[in-house]
């Protein structure tokens, strides 16, 4: 493969710009030119996708661009003309992933020389990450960004049919581009987003320099999709956003994410989930919207990060600890029989042990339904990269234990609530590991696996829990 001009590589000054412009909403930029038709014809995909709901709905849009170019879907790694990384930088170990992926492809690509291997998703957008792939691992033909989605085909051409080494990285603030192709993995439950990009800035976080700033869809762009969803037979959608509940202050509308979550519940749609709320964003009216529309789904992802003050400070989270308690009593309050789940940071800079015990006390005071805990990974180019830190990993390695060791047990109280009782799960299919159970989620997105007779993928059934266990529940399905 040649060397070539076709280079745009990222910069995270760049990303770290913002401007109080409306973004632009650009519905043309997604063009399949005549020489470009076509060129997937006979050729295979895989594609692998890291990270987060929204680097998982990307992918969904990537798969449909490129079976719009006329590839087709492989399960098969070895065997696909295409190999298509789609990554996640949120933490060392999701990246260092990706590298033991990228280094086991060499050799695919040493016995298929054209064989396309593709890198998009956060790391892309990642400086000094793009700088090492490209001089550490030369089996990488392409590399696109987040914000580079749309011009798939075109860059697809330069690496494959002029077989140059392609990157092409946007940094900018971002667009909102409509009108994108999308294959949906799944028949039943989708995923649909409201905005893109984060402006908190956490101290710890990549995700503003890797999405950008954060911009809203347009209010019929989203009810649109949701209301073509429910005619295909769709069952489930959840709204997506970095921040999903400060949806359309960019806009500068007198309508936000109340209004619009109150007019997507109205469509009728059976279930209706949305990721992630931002704790201070989290208004009356929200509240009241979950609390009145049944079809609403009684489960909050709330996420905490410390509950301790000066960290939660330090962290740049725009809340403290009391008002993050006062929230989630009024949640709990207010929406009957909901279960809260939150991520949580151990370990960021010079957490004391005292700090530490305060986010102990606040899982003792919320006992969430489930916590996604991680141990506080430095991320080049955030500010909290700079503080000097003094904790020994041994020691936040401990305290991961002694956090999760609790989540469990919390997580256990809730499920045997369910011992004997019936609930409703809408069907994913039989489960993995036996054909003759079946596994699905029910409203407060518990993971039940259970037995039963003429069950279809996408029916929402009742089943009688036999046994509660602390991270799923087992159950028999009622037949009518
Ligand atoms: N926008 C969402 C999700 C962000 S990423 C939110 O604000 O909640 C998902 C989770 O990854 C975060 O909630 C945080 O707990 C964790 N995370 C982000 N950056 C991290 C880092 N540098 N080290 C460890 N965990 C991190
Ligand atoms: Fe990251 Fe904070 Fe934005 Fe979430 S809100 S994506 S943790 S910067
Ligand atoms: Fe990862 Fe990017 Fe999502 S860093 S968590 S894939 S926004």
């Amino acid at each position: 493969m040649k060397n070539n001009t076709n280079f745009i590589l990222p910069s995270q000054t760049s990303a770290r710009k913002r401007t109080k412009n409306i973004s632009a909403i650009e519905r043309d930029l997604f063009v399949i030119d005549d020489k470009i038709k076509g060129i997937g014809n006979g050729r295979t995909y895989f594609v692998r996708t890291y990270g987060c709901q929204a680097n998982f709905h990307d992918s969904e849009t990537i798969s449909g661009i490129l079976e719009d170019l006329g590839y087709t879907k492989s399960d098969d790694i070895e065997k696909a003309d295409l190999i298509l990384l789609n990554t996640c930088a949120i933490r060392r170990n999701a990246e260092e992933k990706v590298l033991g992926e990228i280094g086991n492809l060499k050799k695919l690509k040493r016995n298929d020389p054209d064989k396309i291997i593709a890198m998009s998703g956060c790391m892309a957008q990642e400086e000094e990450m793009v700088t090492h792939i490209l001089s550490k691992y030369p089996q990488v033909d392409l590399i696109f960004g987040t914000h580079n989605i749309y011009n798939l085909p075109k860059l697809l051409y330069h690496a494959l049919l002029n077989k140059e080494k392609t990157v092409e990285v946007y940094s900018k603030e971002g667009d909102i581009v409509e009108a994108l192709p999308v294959k949906r993995d799944n028949h039943h439950k989708a995923w649909v987003n409201i905005s893109y990009g984060c402006d908190k800035f956490c101290s710890y976080c990549i995700v503003p320099y890797t999405r950008g700033k954060e911009r809203s869809r347009h209010i019929e762009d989203i009810l649109d999709e949701v209301r073509s969803l429910k005619d295909e037979g769709y069952k489930e959608i959840t709204l997506l956003g970095q921040n999903v509940n400060s949806y359309g202050l960019d806009l500068r509308l007198d309508y936000g994410f109340s209004d619009l979550l109150r007019e997507v519940a109205e469509t009728g749609l059976d279930r209706i989930r949305f990721m992630t709320p931002y704790p201070s964003n989290f208004d009356d009216e929200t509240i009241d919207v979950c609390a009145r529309y049944k079809n609403i789904m009684p489960s909050i992802h709330l996420p905490l990060q410390s509950g301790n003050d000066e960290i939660l400070f330090k962290m740049n989270r725009r809340y403290n600890s009391e008002e993050y308690r006062i929230l989630f009593d009024k949640l709990k309050n207010k929406i009957d029989d909901c279960a809260f789940t939150t991520d949580i940071i151990v370990g960021f800079p010079n957490e004391s042990d005292e700090a530490f015990d305060d986010t102990l006390k606040m899982v003792d005071h919320c006992k969430y339904d489930n916590a996604y805990t991680f141990i506080y990974s430095k991320r080049e180019g955030t500010p909290a990269a700079k503080i000097e830190d003094h904790i020994d990993m041994k020691v936040k390695e401990e305290r991961l234990q002694i956090l999760n060791a609790k989540i469990a047990e919390y997580a256990n109280m809730h499920n045997q609530k369910y011992q004997d009782q019936t609930t409703e799960v809408l069907v994913d299919g039989p489960s993995k590991k036996d054909k003759d159970v079946f596994a699905g989620y029910n409203p407060q997105g518990k993971l039940v696996n259970f037995t039963g007779h003429d069950i279809k993928e996408g029916d929402i059934i009742k089943v009688k829990i036999t046994k509660a266990k602390s991270f799923s529940l087992d159950g028999e399905a009622i037949e009518d």
